[in-house]
This record gives C-alpha cells, sequence and structure tokens, in this order.
C-alpha cells in the first residue's frame, strides 16, 4: 500500500510506514538528523528533525513520524528552523569547545550542524560538571564530556551486537551513557568491538590511539617495521580521502605504506590463505575423529576463530563452546607469529627488533595483540594495532597526496596471496574461502574458476545456510562420500547469538560455522571509515568480489608462498611447529 502527501510543494508517493525524513529523502529535500542512524531504532530525543505538519499542533520529529495520506510537511519554515537552531545550540551548550583538539575536528555532526546551521554563538552558558575519561580497555576510549545524549551506541550495542552494555543512566538532566552500574568499560561485560564508536556522531567514544607508538617505531633507526593490512582495509581506505564507498586502492594503500616508512609492505591477505590450510586442515581432521573413529569427544560444529570480537563475545556469553572453536589464531596473530619467527630467520633479523604493525578494520584486534596467549615467538607477536581511520590520519600526517599515489604491489613472501583470502573482508568470505579448497583437496578435482562463489552465503542476510555433497572423494578422504557437509554464516553478534543458542540446544545440524562479529563482517568493523551503513556495506562488498575476481590466484591452497612456508618453515598443515605458532587456546570469561 502507498500513500501520497506533499513535502515543501512536492508531491511524492511512498509506501505506507516510511518515515518523513525518508520521503523527504526521495525528493531531494535533506532534513537533519543527529540521534538518527539507518539500521538501529530512532529515540526522536535530539529534536534536531523538527517539521512542521499541516494541522499538527506542534513541530514533529521527522525521523519517527509516519507519512499518511494527503499530510502536508514544510520543513524549512522559520519555526521548524529556529526549533532545530534551539535543538543544536542547547547541545552545543552542553559540550566542551576544545573542537580544534578534538580527534573527531572537521568529521563530527554536531559541528557540521552547527555549520550548515549557521550558528556562530551560543546564548547559554556551558554548566556541565567535569566526567572522568575512560581508557581502561586497549581498545576504546569513552569521553562522556562529549556526549550528546542520542543514544546511537545504545541502540547498536542492543539491537546489532545483542550485548547491552551501554544504556542510558539515572534521569533528565542527570543522565549519562555508561556500563550496567557505572563500572568502566573493562569491567564491563564488553567484546570492544567499536560498533559504537563507528556510530557516534561526535568524539565520545573513539578507538584508543596507537598512530603515535607506531610513529616512534618508524623513527626508531634500531627497529624493522613491517606492516600487515587485513583484506577490509583495501575496499575502505579510499574514503578516508573522499572515494566513493566500494574504490578499491589496494595499489596506492601499498605506495602510501612505502612512503610513510614501513620497511617491508605485507599482507594479511597471506595468512589469510594460511589460515584456510591450518582450519581446513582441522576442520578435516574432527569429521574423520566423528565419522571413522567414532569419537564421542569430537567437538562439532566448528565455528570458525578469525573475529576478535566474536571470540571476545564466546568467551563471555558462550564458553561452553570453547571445544567447537576452531584453534587457529586471527590471520593477524598467525602473520605477527611469523613475522617474529619465519621472516626473522629467512632475512637474518633479530625478532626483538622486528616491530608488527597491523591496520584492521576492527577495534577488538587492538584487544586481541595484548592477549597472554599471543606471544609464541617469545616477543609479543603483533606490536601495534591501527584502524582504517587511524592509518587515513597517518597518511595525512604524512602529508602524501594519496589519490595520486601510483599503484604498488605488497611485498614477498608475505604479501602474496589469493582472491579466497580477499573475501575474509566479509561475511560468507571465509566459509567461502574454505569450501573452495576443502572441496579441491577432498575430490581432487579442480573447481571451475566462474564458479567459485557460494551464493547461498553471500548477501547481508543474518543468518545464511549452504550444504556441499561431497562425491568421487580421493582415497585418502573417501569417508566423505556421500557425506553432505552443512554450513551457516552469522554477522552480527545478535546473529551469533542465534546459532549459538541453537547448538546449545542441540537443534543445529550443521558441520562448520562462520561468525564475524560486526555486521556485513570486517568491512563493517568498528574501525572502518563513517559512516559505515547498509548501503556502504554492500558498495565495500561488491568491490571484495570484484577484486577477488580479477585474480589470478583464487584458492589458498594454491598461493605459492603459503606452500613455501611449510616447506622451508612450518612443516605439515597442523603439524608441530603450525601448532606452536599458529594455534591457540580460549578462556572462560563468563561474568
Ligand atoms: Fe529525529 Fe533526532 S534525528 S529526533
Amino acid at each position: 500500500m502507498a500513500v501520497t502527501l506533499t513535502i515543501d510543494r512536492q508531491k511524492v508517493t511512498v509506501p505506507v510506514g516510511t518515515t518523513v525524513l525518508d520521503a523527504a529523502r526521495q525528493v531531494g529535500v535533506v532534513i537533519p538528523t543527529l540521534c538518527h542512524f539507518p539500521g538501529v531504532s530512532s529515540p526522536g530525543s535530539c529534536r534536531v528533525c523538527l517539521v512542521e505538519i499541516q494541522g499538527a499542533r506542534t513541530l514533529q520529529p521527522a525521523c519517527v513520524t509516519a507519512v499518511s495520506e494527503g499530510m502536508v510537511v514544510r520543513t524549512s519554515t522559520k519555526s521548524a528552523r529556529d526549533a532545530r537552531r534551539l535543538s543544536v545550540e542547547l547541545m552545543l551548550a552542553n559540550h566542551p569547545w576544545d573542537c580544534n583538539a578534538c580527534v573527531r575536528n572537521g568529521q563530527c555532526e554536531l559541528q557540521d550542524l552547527a555549520q550548515e546551521m549557521g550558528i556562530t554563538e551560543v546564548r547559554f552558558p556551558y554548566t556541565r560538571e567535569e566526567i572522568p575519561v575512560d581508557r581502561s580497555t586497549p581498545a576504546l576510549v569513552r569521553d562522556m564530556n562529549k556526549c550528546i545524549l542520542c543514544r546511537r551506541c545504545v541502540a547498536v550495542c542492543q539491537e546489532i551486537q545483542g550485548v547491552g552494555t551501554l544504556a542510558p543512566r539515572a534521569r533528565g538532566f542527570e543522565t549519562v551513557i555508561g556500563t550496567g552500574s557505572g563500572e568502566e568499560l573493562a569491567e564491563a561485560v564488553c567484546v570492544q568491538c567499536g560498533q559504537c564508536a563507528a556510530v557516534c556522531p561526535v568524539g565520545a567514544i573513539y578507538e584508543k590511539d596507537s598512530i603515535e607508538p607506531v610513529w616512534a617505531a618508524l623513527d626508531d633507526p634500531t627497529k624493522h617495521v613491517v606492516v600487515q593490512t587485513a583484506p577490509a582495509i583495501r575496499a575502505a581506505l579510499g574514503e578516508c580521502f573522499g572515494c566513493e564507498p566500494g574504490t578499491v586502492v589496494t595499489g596506492k594503500m601499498v605506495a602510501a605504506l612505502r612512503r610513510v616508512g614501513f620497511d617491508r609492505v605485507f599482507d594479511t591477505n597471506f595468512s589469510a590463505d594460511l589460515t584456510i590450510i591450518e582450519e581446513g586442515t582441522e576442520l578435516l581432521s574432527r569429521l574423520k575423529k566423528a565419522l571413522v573413529d567414532k569419537d564421542p569427544g569430537v567437538a562439532l560444529p566448528m565455528f570458525t576463530s578469525c573475529s576478535p570480537g566474536w571470540i571476545n563475545y564466546m568467551e563471555q556469553f558462550y564458553p561452553e563452546l570453547i571445544r567447537n572453536i576452531s584453534t587457529c589464531k586471527s590471520p593477524q596473530q598467525m602473520f605477527g607469529a611469523l613475522a617474529k619467527t619465519y621472516y626473522a630467520q629467512r632475512e637474518g633479523l633479530d625478532p626483538k627488533n622486528i616491530v608488527v604493525v597491523s591496520v584492521m578494520p576492527c577495534t577488538a584486534k587492538k584487544f586481541e595483540c595484548l592477549r597472554d596467549e599471543m606471544n609464541d615467538s617469545g616477543y609479543q607477536d603483533v606490536d601495534y594495532v591501527l584502524t582504517t581511520r587511524e592509518l587515513g590520519q597517518l597518511i595525512k600526517e604524512a602529508g602524501i597526496d594519496f589519490l595520486s599515489l601510483p599503484d604498488e604491489e605488497q611485498d614477498t613472501p608475505m604479501g602474496m596471496s589469493t582472491g579466497a583470502a580477499d573475501i575474509f573482508a566479509n561475511t560468507g568470505g571465509v566459509m567461502e574461502a574454505a569450501l573452495r579448497t576443502v572441496y579441491e583437496i577432498v575430490t581432487g578435482r579442480e573447481l571451475p574458476t566462474g564458479n567459485l562463489h557460494v551464493v547461498p552465503i553471500q548477501g547481508l542476510d543474518g543468518l545464511k545456510e549452504a550444504s556441499l555433497t561431497f562425491t568421487g572423494c580421493v582415497p585418502e578422504w573417501s569417508f566423505l562420500e556421500g557425506v553432505t557437509a552443512r554450513v551457516a554464516v552469522a554477522h552480527g553478534l545478535s546473529n551469533a547469538h542465534k546459532v549459538c543458542q541453537m547448538v546449545v540446544d542441540g537443534k543445529a545440524q550443521y558441520h562448520f560455522i562462520e561468525v564475524m562479529c560486526c555486521p556485513g563482517g570486517c568491512i563493517g568493523g568498528g574501525g572502518q571509515p563513517r559512516p559505515t551503513t547498509d548501503e556502504v556495506r554492500k558498495a565495500r562488498i561488491r568491490a571484495v568480489y570484484r577484486e577477488d575476481e580479477g585474480r589470478p590466484m583464487r584458492k589458498s591452497h594454491v598461493n605459492p608462498a603459503i606452500t613455501q612456508v611449510y616447506k622451508e618453515f612450518l612443516g605439515e598443515p597442523n603439524g608441530h611447529k603450525a601448532h606452536e605458532l599458529l594455534h591457540t587456546h580460549y578462556q572462560d570469561r563468563k561474568a
């Protein structure tokens, strides 16, 4: 059913249930917003989107007002403009005026609104009492002095992630967004995914800065500084420099990292390919134990383990599933362990002088690299993690004209990778990459290049399923002949909750489950350029698949650099050395 209404003298027909805000956008009228964020419910609290609706006694918030037949809306009358301006002025009166030294300077939605509304002075005094800044976690900083109570962080933490760490506390003028009992974030149940920081419109929640220590390492002539970039970075970094979402900037990113001063520019895609070999071998070994040895102790389904926010969630909410999680470290941590052992040995470098920097789409990676388990090289395997946003900032600080850089390639051998590694960036990608390899190993037959995608697990549906029946298996894997492997893919922790609960209740008949903490997978990570909406996620995912499809090698097991690392250093997949460096264990951290 559709309704027709008039907005600023323009007729528009939209489906029933559309908000005035969305209807206005269809006729090119942009009503300002602040508390509204696509994909989560609007609290309708900021009053920045007030409009006049003929016949209504008061101005109405466009973001939560549904259209009706014959409605007449005027968005820029004096009363609407004055009311919106007053709302912004009141927020500014309650906000520190240190914009020049704020992490969001130049990228702040409140600042933008003040400028768009022509606000050059605030008529009300600043009376707010100072609130201590929470720097308790390695991933996130919460500065509630800057909070404008829009509640976007609350909505994303509750509705998308189902974690519910943040909530409004106290009432009226005393309201503050905080953890359950006001404890610091490090003491709260929080997975450090950074989705709150990704939607915060101001400088109230942001990633903990790692730019300064990275500069210090680059400036230290005794250090050999290597960098790895996660698969999702290349499809999003361009947005920091004004590119459209979905612009792939791999070559320029590599060139920029060299010019910034990194001694070697490597690639997390290399260790993503390695993850497929280790994780695929682990899955096949679990299947063999279950089907051939009839071992009742084998834990199936097996879950992926690349996403540190998911691991934090599992440890805090579903520790009973620890045995089901692959013991593989994430690609970031596999890379770090190899950089300070394999690479150090190859190059004749003292690992104590190697500094490993990661560029990740994810704030939880900052937490992951500091875990006690992540020192298997004898040193902290990964030293510093920069988010995509921080890398954008680092490149700007270096005075590099990013868009005019030439395209360059990563260094070898730890920069060599396949299209299977590219798709680790998005939901369904790790599973598809694993299936490409497992199928070819089990059947000994090559998949046709034009038929590599596993369509049922693509896209942004929260929980996706696929199945694959093995036929014509090679002798080593003949026990899988006729077996139908059932897989599932979940992204966003509220979907992870659903699949975990199915497994706990014995209602999931899967063999292998991919879980990514952030909606859309890593391309929607908490450290990616803002804003990340579903439209932006889709554009980044399309870019990732294009990157994969353009590669000469698209399956992890054909990467010659992976063959080489086993031959020269690791021995067998899942062998002793691989276990020592590339696998880990998890902790029960249920509160
Ligand atoms: Fe509509 Fe905040 S954007 S009330």
